[in-house]
């Protein structure tokens, strides 16, 4: 590749989103007023002042921060290039200087008195173009059910991390409604095609349709009102909303408007069968192509205005029907043709995740074709899962696309500590690095999010920094520090373990799936294998413990210690799993009944009653989301059955079962719990009765268990109960290995 025109094409790009007047700088700055506010709350915000300087990215033309000020009497000064920009400056002050943190699970945000002085005025450029988050995924497990309270906050969440592009992708199916009433649809059959709230990623990916639908007109509404805020709210920042794009699948009711219409049924997807999956694709060739995704284009950015960057996945985990290269080029100027249609400045955002999901049918032709049928620098491709899989390195670069270096760390927003912090920590350094590198950001991709936070605060700071964080132990050590707001020895201690551990997951094979036997279907072919070495989780519990009298009072320091309370049970569960199993195999009656006892009677009950202890670990509190999202009593019950579904069986017979596992008070205690107690007594059967286990048969019954947990209409507390430090020490003292 000719290095002039990889530069020039980038140049394209990093003009792309760029904002421009001064009356925007007075915009961002106010926005960002108005984020403190929110934060620190009136007074405090009161002590500083923002400003938004286009003139400070000059000379890099990448987003700059400028901090100074503070110190007694004086006022706190932080400027920004962007909105964007000055919200991460802000995030530094708060961080670097006072010591405090904002996260998910709570934020610690006390301040010293007076404000610390600024010594030095600092300035601060990121390396980074963009600063990307977002998986299309997260918009199912985890936001589905926000409201705008907990979109602001998000937001916020963003613009202190210095995030400037994101998905915006809410309220796009009451558009897509709108195109297809147009094309002659009928109302019902475009009820047949959607899925349900909690199934939308996979819907908008083709990957699935109807599965847990129809959508009610209240959905509409209330998305579309949410998408008109989030976009106001993102654009004050000065942050890039991506927006979607037609990517090609059409509900299968356009071939009964149009018979002409020439569409290829794909395969079916993640064991579903085809009256949920195998949807229809609208070849490349076809005049239909251009006309319903400048359609709905014109339709979407008409309702939300844009800023030029949209996403569309026409083979996310879906073979293509042919692998010509000439067809996947085809294939993919059609979706890049139909957006400069009606936005000649449009740049196509693709999840390269299909390129590392199916490598053996994404050779270098296939890849080369797709990377090759839109001009240099308006694809823009993010690497989802570089951490661990990364694609740059065998696509040279993406032959010249640009591309986001992302952490995707977690899937299904499953609970379960894991990271690849010495991984992530290398990782955009060295891809800065790499020859003839077109990389042109970070981003975060988690499929689920409220969980590692840890992971999320080291790739946040990434974004900012041009080189690796030179000493985790350390780094580690004041990011708890700053949680607690306050530190003690045997809490970082703790931390370095967990660090050592769970948090230094390195290889091909890492991934942030939990596949522990507390959250999955028994069997007596579990693998209990971890990474880690076990013995440091349960040494970072004790640690914790001991740290109580001095930090019980931090929310978060609860919180870690639930979580590692929680951990250390699912490697107990591991532990007891094994005993279970050599008993039977062995056929030792007796010890069975006890391993299996222990197990399934006494510490899976345990570790629901430390969960219930804690608001943010509640059934009742995650499925009240989706309730409270309703209009009508009807409508709960048809969320709350979505969101039961998601977390449990995900399709009507389990197809892609307990992959969005967490855990939670309620759903280990009716869920999980019941599962295990059917599978110890389903081997004691088995010994006492001298039959073999029969896994088929088992696997029958524990459905019609897990089946009725979905339908069940029982509502789970949603405030907490119990005292987690108590909670936790009792655990303790029964179980933590001697
Ligand atoms: C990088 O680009 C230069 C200039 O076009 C080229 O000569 C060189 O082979 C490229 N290096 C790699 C590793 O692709
Ligand atoms: C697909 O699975 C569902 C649920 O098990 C079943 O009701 C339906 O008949 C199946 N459809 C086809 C086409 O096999
Ligand atoms: C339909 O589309 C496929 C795939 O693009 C193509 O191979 C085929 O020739 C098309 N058929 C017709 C009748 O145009
Ligand atoms: C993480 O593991 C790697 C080897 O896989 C090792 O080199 C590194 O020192 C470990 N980091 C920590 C903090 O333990
Ligand atoms: C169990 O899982 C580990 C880690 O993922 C893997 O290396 C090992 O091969 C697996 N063992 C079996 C028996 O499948
Ligand atoms: C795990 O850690 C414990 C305690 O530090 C140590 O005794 C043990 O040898 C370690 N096990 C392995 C497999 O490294």
């Amino acid at each position: 590749m000719e290095e002039v025109t990889v530069v020039a094409a980038l140049g394209f790009l990093l003009l792309a989103g760029a904002g421009g007047s001064a009356g925007d700088e007075a915009r961002e700055a106010a926005a960002v007023q108005a984020l403190l506010a929110r934060l620190l709350g009136p007074r405090p915000a009161a002590d500083f002042s923002v400003s938004v300087e286009r003139s400070l990215a000059a000379e890099s033309g990448l987003d700059t921060y400028r901090l100074s000020g503070g110190g007694a009497g004086a006022r706190v000064r932080v400027a920004g290039s962007t909105g964007v920009a000055a919200a991460a400056g802000l995030h530094r002050y708060l961080r670097d200087f006072c010591g405090c943190h904002v996260a998910w699970s709570g934020s610690q945000l006390r301040l010293p008195r007076p404000l610390p002085a600024v010594p030095e005025e600092l300035t601060e450029a990121t390396p980074n173009r963009y600063r990307y988050y977002q998986n299309v995924c997260t918009q199912s497990y985890s936001f589905v059910w926000w409201d705008w309270a907990r979109w602001e906050r998000e937001i916020d969440w963003m613009a202190l991390n210095g995030i400037n592009l994101a998905l915006a992708w809410s309220g796009q199916e009451a558009i897509w409604q709108r195109v297809y009433l147009a094309l002659g649809l009928t109302q019902s059959e475009i009820d047949e095609y959607f899925t349900g709230p909690a199934f939308l990623a996979w819907g908008r990916m083709g990957n699935l349709h109807s599965w847990g639908g129809p959508l009610p007109r209240s959905w509409h509404l209330k998305q579309l009102y949410l998408q008109h805020r989030i976009l106001d709210r993102m654009r004050s920042f000065g942050m890039i909303p991506v927006l979607p794009a037609f990517a090609g699948h059409v509900p299968k009711a356009v071939t009964r408007v149009f018979p002409q219409v020439n569409v290829t049924q794909m395969g079916s997807w993640g064991h579903f069968n085809c009256s949920y999956s195998c949807s229809f694709l609208l070849a490349p060739g076809d005049p239909m192509f251009p006309i319903i995704g400048s359609l709905f284009l014109r339709e979407l950015t008409t309702e939300f205005g844009t800023d030029h960057i949209y996403g569309a996945d026409t083979f996310n985990e879906m073979q293509p029907p042919s692998s010509e290269p000439s067809y996947l080029a085809a294939a993919t100027a059609a979706v890049y043709e139909a957006m400069i249609t009606v936005d000649p400045d449009a740049v196509w955002l693709l999840q390269g995740w299909l390129f590392q999901h199916q490598p053996q049918f994404w050779g270098p032709a296939q890849v080369g074709a797709v990377l090759g049928a839109v001009p240099r620098g308006h694809l823009l491709v993010l690497d989802l899962f570089a951490e661990t899989q990364p694609v740059y390195i065998r696509t040279a670069s993406f032959q010249g696309q640009p591309f986001i270096w992302c952490m995707l760390h977690n899937f299904g927003g499953n609970h379960g500590l894991f990271g690849t912090l010495e991984t992530v920590n290398q990782g955009p350094a060295a891809a800065r690095l790499f020859p003839n590198s077109t990389m042109v950001g970070t981003g975060m991709a988690p499929e689920g999010i409220g969980q590692n936070e840890v992971v999320y605060a080291l790739m946040a700071e990434l974004g900012w920094r041009k080189d690796p964080v030179p000493d985790l132990g350390a780094w580690v050590a004041s990011f708890a520090a700053r949680r607690y707001g306050g530190i003690h020895q045997d809490a970082e201690t703790a931390w370095r373990l967990l660090l050592r551990s769970v948090y230094n997951c390195s290889g091909e094979s890492c991934s942030g799936h939990n596949r522990s036997p507390l959250v999955k279907r028994p069997s007596l072919q579990m693998n209990t294998t971890v990474w880690y070495n076990r013995s440091d989780v349960f040494e970072a519990w004790r640690l914790l413990l001991a740290t109580t009298p001095a930090l019980a009072a931090s929310p978060a320091f609860r919180y870690d210690l639930l979580d590692v309370t929680r951990q250390a049970a699912q490697e107990l569960v591991s532990f007891y799993y094994g005993e279970v199993r050599t008993a039977y195999l062995n056929k030792e009656l007796v010890h069975l009944l006890r391993a299996g006892g222990v197990l399934a009677y006494e510490l899976l009950p345990a570790l629901d009653e430390v969960l219930a202890s804690d608001s943010r670990f509640l059934l009742g509190s995650w499925l009240e989301q989706a309730r409270v999202a309703a209009v009508s009593e009807a409508e709960a019950h048809f969320f709350e059955q979505n969101s039961r579904y998601q977390l449990t069986l995900w399709g009507p017979v389990g197809n892609i079962l307990d992959y969005a596992n967490k855990q939670l008070a309620g759903l280990v205690s009716d869920y999980y719990t019941p599962r295990w107690q059917l599978f110890v007594g389903a081997l004691v059967e088995s010994l006492v009765q001298d039959v073999p286990f029969q896994q088929r048969q088992f696997d029958e019954n524990v459905f019609q268990l897990e089946q009725a947990f979905v339908l069940n209409t029982r509502r789970y507390p949603t405030q907490p109960k119990g005292d987690t430090v108590d909670l936790a020490k009792r655990l303790f003292l029964k179980y933590y290995p001697r």
